[in-house]
């Protein structure tokens, strides 16, 4: 698994006005060139009957279907009208990580995402936290703190985070990822300031940090669900295997613990038979314990927007969806964005883009036509 390019936190304004010159070359040359397999066309996509969407098709299948949202985008019109009728389902691409959300030892910023649970309120959709526990996307004054943290005073500050947070949206976000990517890929934890020493006091001691964050934020909400999400753990592998005993283990002894993300980045080749096997597999184990499965963070990154590559996509979509509906531990189905106007990967997966259902001008790829197919 291909690890994204670091020390990248928000889109650069850079980036932003690189996709606007592409945007405007795509609408200068798409013109009877034909390829890409999609409209490429500045109109707008004429809305649908009410059924024919993701979210429709999804309700249907007792599926959620979800994205990750950013509050600055919502004020585009086609960004909002998109988001609203084929999502039954946000979450806070970054808004609500530790960084953003709580910036100085005593200011919450609760604007921006309070303005994404609003938007999915007026719209009937439910709200995934996202996150809580992380190695990045700290702010400077947790990881470079001006005297240093003793186990009870980093663990206060967790401690409160967690409290704050999760009570300032009790009752609105239905499931939170409390810890993400806790482990390393040989099933080891993962060195954070969290976890490491003197971090909250667990150093050494195993999954002890996961299950003091998930005992936090289920006293915080008790009736929210409580998520590990993981990435590069969706196949068997070491590190969903260390997934796999955390969270028996959590399970053996009642630590509150709803379920596994499982963030699924990929590439077209993910989608190979013994891979789908593999990942219904890990799916299915963690499924025996009575566990949900989440996919979380799907992306299907390409390196060129060709009508063949459009079409592998397609079809990597597809068996994703195929492998989730053919689970019932899987409940939701989220990607990570919507439109390849605002994605993650050009930035963080030099030389790669085009990864999600919509092109940069929210019109629809071959791949939300399978999707949707797939949904039938
Ligand atoms: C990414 C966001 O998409 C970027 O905008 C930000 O710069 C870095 O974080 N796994 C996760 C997400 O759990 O939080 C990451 O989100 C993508 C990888």
């Amino acid at each position: 698994m291909v690890e994204p390019a670091h020390g990248k936190r928000f889109p650069k304004a850079s980036r932003i006005l690189a996709t606007g010159f592409y945007v405007l070359f795509i609408l200068v040359t798409s013109a009877g060139c034909g390829g890409g397999g999609s409209t490429m066309t500045a109109s707008p996509t004429p809305t649908p009957a009410a059924t024919e969407t993701l979210r429709a098709k999804a309700q249907a299948r007792d599926l959620i279907i979800g994205t990750a949202a950013d509050s600055r985008f919502l004020s585009e019109t086609l960004y909002a009208a998109t988001l609203s009728r084929e999502y039954s389902e946000l979450e806070a691409e970054n808004e609500m990580k530790f960084e953003p959300i709580h910036p100085a030892p005593t200011t919450y910023n609760y604007t921006g995402p309070d303005n994404l649970v609003a938007f999915a309120q007026a719209n009937s959709m439910k709200v995934r936290g996202h996150n809580l526990v992380s190695h990045g996307q700290v702010p400077d004054w947790v990881s470079s703190p001006l005297t240093p943290w003793t186990p009870s005073s980093l663990s206060a500050v967790l401690s409160s985070h967690i409290a704050n947070v999760v009570g300032h949206y009790k009752g609105k976000v239905y499931a939170w990822d409390v810890v993400n990517e806790p482990f390393n890929s040989d099933g080891t934890i993962r060195s954070t300031i969290w976890s490491d020493s003197p971090g909250i006091g667990f150093a050494g001691q195993g999954t002890k940090t996961i299950e003091q964050a998930l005992l936090w934020a289920h006293a915080a909400d008790p009736a929210a669900k409580l998520f590990v999400n993981e990435t590069g753990a969706e196949t068997i592998n070491q590190k969903s295997d260390a997934v796999y005993a955390m969270a028996q283990d959590f399970v053996d002894r009642g630590v509150p613990l709803t379920g596994i993300g499982l963030q699924l980045h990929v590439e077209t080749s993910f989608d190979s038979a013994s891979t789908l096997e593999s990942l219904s597999q890990n799916i299915h184990r963690l499924g025996a314990l009575g566990l949900e499965v989440h996919f979380t963070e799907v992306d299907v990154r390409l390196q060129d927007g060709s009508a063949t590559s459009l079409a592998a996509q397609a079809k990597t979509y597809q068996d994703l969806m195929k492998v989730c509906l053919a689970q019932t531990a899987c409940k939701t189905f989220q990607t990570w964005g919507f439109t390849d106007m605002h994605s993650w990967i050009p930035e963080s997966y030099p030389g790669f883009g085009w990864a999600l259902p919509f092109d940069e001008t929210y019109a629809k790829k071959p791949a939300y036509a399978s999707l949707l197919k797939t949904l039938q």
